[in-house]
């Protein structure tokens, strides 16, 4: 009963559920929530669970709730993280250890609440590395004028760099991004982040460690 995240990544219903979900919040006006975002914070979760020393399990599950971690989202926006949640279990259920399970459903429940709670590590590093995907590439195919007319558009455009990097001596985890500040000002970052960075903060320090921001070389945080 050992399902591994690559037995997912084929999986056909979930592939299926990450498409509508992708199309719908295109539909909706949202960035890039498929593949390529899936596909990130995934490699993302898994590299910093590893470089905290988490078991080699631990690290497989980090991956797998993280690529399935949206693909609630084509039946509805607002509570995604429980419908993916529940997806997962009816996808899976019975392919997996049953603590593993119920680890991997907390993870994906609680990436989106507002009364975000962390019980487990997995959901940690879930959702620093979903939290921390900001960049330019999300932005959705569309004629400039239209991505610098929305904010989160513009924002996202105008990253055109970002790596998180952990020191496990330091106990510090520092997400480093580029920003194009002809696009976009500090300010209007903030302006849109600020919320996502206090979950990562949250999240780091539950692992034990500080989060902090460098924005063009520059430490905010
Ligand atoms: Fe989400
Ligand atoms: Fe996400």
């Amino acid at each position: 009963m050992a399902l591994k995240l690559s037995d997912i990544k084929k999986n056909k219903e979930v592939l299926a559920a990450i498409r509508e979900s992708d199309k719908a919040l295109e539909i909706l006006g949202y960035t890039e929530h498929g593949l390529r975002h899936l596909d990130v914070v995934s490699d993302r979760a898994q590299e910093i669970a590893k470089s905290i020393g988490m078991i080699e399990r631990e690290i497989e599950l980090s991956g797998m709730a993280a690529f399935c971690h949206d693909m609630g989202n084509f039946m509805g926006r607002t509570k995604h993280h429980y419908w993916a949640a529940i997806l997962f279990r009816q996808i899976f259920g019975g392919a997996i250890e049953p603590d593993e399970m119920v680890t991997v459903m907390q993870a994906i429940a609680n990436h989106d609440k507002e009364e975000m709670k962390f019980t487990n590590k997995v959901s940690a590093v879930l959702v620093i590395a979903d939290k921390s995907d900001v960049h330019q590439s999300r932005v959705r195919n569309q004629p400039i004028e239209q991505t610098m007319m929305d904010i989160h558009d513009r924002v996202n455009y105008a990253v055109t760099d970002s790596s998180i990097k952990v020191d496990r001596k330091e106990k510090t985890i520092t997400l480093a991004l580029t920003i194009n500040t002809d696009l976009v000002s500090i300010i209007e970052y903030f302006e849109i982040f600020t919320e996502r960075m206090s979950y990562c903060r949250k999240a780091a320090e539950y692992l034990g460690y500080k989060f902090s921001l460098v924005m063009n070389d520059f430490k905010l945080s």
